[in-house]
């Protein structure tokens, strides 16, 4: 069978991963074309997503007929665009509808934290989550949160009986985590090995 996936976003923090992934020895073999779109292809990382075997293809984020024409004969769109991105997010969705795309993966990617909310609430009354779907507390809607929930209600709306929406939720970023302050780290030690603990 010959798959085509696009990844947009693919030159970004957890773009690139996942491109890098799809041009592996154990993916590639199962993909038979890899698109990366960026609007900058002359970039280094542009460049080593092209030597590994990428199809680069350029995106002007003012222009929908730009993303339609870059998400071309994709049957599988991975959108790994960033949280400040405008609305780029949106275009992307639009266009892989657009296209006639068959499996869809949101820019989702956050941290699954069930647990991480029960072990708080041992300790106060509190719940914290950057999984949108556990965010239905009252007095505080945190904006990323918001703007990706009502990305995914687009995504079932306008995919429904057409596209099949997978939303992937991945867990903290180590080098995030690795990278704030000693106390913060500590703090994310102690959840995620309850997290781990609880068989997330
Ligand atoms: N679980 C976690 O710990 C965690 C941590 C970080 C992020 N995430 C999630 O992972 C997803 C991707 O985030 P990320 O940090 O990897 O994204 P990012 O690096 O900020 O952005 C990805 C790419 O988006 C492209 N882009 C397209 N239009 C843009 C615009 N108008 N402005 C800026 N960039 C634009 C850029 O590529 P070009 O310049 O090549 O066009 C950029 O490299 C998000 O859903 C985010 O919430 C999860």
């Amino acid at each position: 069978m010959s798959i085509t996936t696009a990844i947009a976003g693919a030159t970004g923090n957890l773009g690139l991963s996942i491109t890098r992934q799809f041009l592996s020895p154990t993916l590639k073999p199962h993909l038979s074309r890899i698109i990366a779109l960026t609007r900058d292809p002359s970039s280094a990382k542009a460049n080593e997503l092209r030597n590994l075997g990428a199809e680069i293809r350029a995106v002007d984020s003012s222009s929908d007929d730009s993303l339609r024409t870059a998400l071309e004969g994709a049957d599988v769109v991975v959108n790994a665009i960033g949280s400040r991105s405008g609305d780029m997010k949106e275009k992307v969705l639009d266009a892989a509808v657009a296209v006639g795309a068959k499996v869809y993966f949101p820019s989702e990617f956050g941290v699954y934290v069930q647990s991480i909310c029960s072990t708080l609430g041992q300790i106060a009354d509190l719940q914290v989550s950057s999984d949108h779907r556990l965010n239905d507390f009252p007095g505080y809607e945190h904006s990323e949160w918001t703007t990706k929930r009502a990305h995914v209600e687009r995504a079932k709306q306008l995919g429904a009986g057409k596209m099949k929406i997978i939303s992937l939720y991945t867990g903290a970023f180590l080098e995030m985590i690795v990278s704030v302050s000693p106390l913060t780290f500590l703090l994310w030690v102690v959840l995620i090995t309850k997290q781990s603990n609880s068989g997330i």
